[in-house]
């Protein structure tokens, strides 16, 4: 059996759906894991449950709404703070939110939670992750990218032409243009990027939907199977030897899977990560 004893796992969205279990089943196999939860209280909770299954567990809390860039910083200043070492970053919090909400920084809301906090996020522990290599970075795209069919690059961060409808979809494709060029970048360092697509999955994703689009998630996601499943492939690329020295690629079901033309696009990945560099401010 593969074992995570000394490594230290970070899994951002680890209070609820896919992330919990993923926190759940790195802990089984080992790891001191980090989980990062908006609210205090609610990583608490899910540190006690987790240690109630896993009576030796090592779980830490740490707090941060990654829709918000200074939370990142924070963040990012915590952990640099607290830990030494880093094998596997798992940015897994996601949102699909309503409307053009705009967070506090004037970005739109799903774009800033999936896309901008993350990559920031990445980018600050990007020292710490290479000091610890072999070190892997996991990210949670979705086969809804395949929804998007043009990048509006004028409007990518306020989302205001694209509908709530694409402003998911969207987050989703540039988590995988982010792979591809994070990949690249960390050629030869020791440290791997690869992002996946869950499988379909009963989780509170969509919780804050509304309408029809609302109630069809809602009613898509009721018959899908639980988070346990879709944990499997995040999993996967955290802790298994056989994608030891896999980097960029994009998994399903635990096996490298195609994504669209749109995000193999080399060109499009070296255009987000200068757009999100300046947008971030690094
Ligand atoms: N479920 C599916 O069918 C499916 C399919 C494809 C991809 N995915 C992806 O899987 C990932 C996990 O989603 P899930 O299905 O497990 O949904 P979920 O149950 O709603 O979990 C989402 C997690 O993200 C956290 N989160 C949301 N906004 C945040 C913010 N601003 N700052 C910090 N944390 C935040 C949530 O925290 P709270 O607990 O505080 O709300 C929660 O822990 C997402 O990236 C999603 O896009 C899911």
């Amino acid at each position: 059996m593969r074992t995570m004893l000394g490594k230290t796992c970070l899994v951002t969205g680890a209070t609820s759906g896919i992330g919990k279990e993923t926190a759940l089943r790195l802990a089984m196999l080992g790891a001191t894991v980090i989980i990062v939860a908006r609210d205090a209280a609610r990583g608490e909770t899910t540190g006690d449950e987790i240690r109630r299954r896993v009576p030796l567990a090592q779980v830490e809390t740490v707090t941060a709404d990654l829709s918000s860039m200074t939370e990142v910083r924070q963040l990012a200043e915590e952990v640099l703070a607290r830990y030494d070492r880093l094998e596997v970053l798992v940015n897994n919090a996601g949102v699909i939110s309503m409307g053009q909400q705009l967070t506090a920084d004037g970005l739109e809301t799903t774009f800033a939670t999936n896309h901008l906090g993350p990559f920031l996020f990445t980018n600050l522990l990007r020292g710490l992750l290479e000091r610890s290599a072999p070190a892997r970075v996991v990210t949670v795209s979705s086969a809804a990218h395949k929804q998007v069919r043009t990048i509006p690059w004028d409007d990518l961060s306020r989302g205001a032409q694209a509908g709530h409808a694409q402003t998911y979809p969207l987050s989703k494709l540039l988590n995988i243009l982010f792979t591809v060029e994070l990949a690249r970048r960390l050629t030869g360092t020791g440290v791997t990027a690869n992002c996946l697509h869950p499988g379909f999955v009963r989780t509170a994703l969509g919780r804050d939907v509304t309408g029809v689009l609302g109630a069809v998630v809602r009613l898509v996601l009721r018959f899908q199977p639980g988070p346990a499943t879709g944990a499997e492939t995040s999993v996967y690329l955290a802790s298994s030897p056989e994608v030891a020295d896999v980097s960029g690629g994009y998994f399903v079901k635990c096996k490298p899977t195609e994504p669209s033309a749109l995000a193999r696009d080399a060109w499009a990945a070296a255009r987000l990560w200068a757009f999100s560099e300046k947008l971030a401010g690094l």
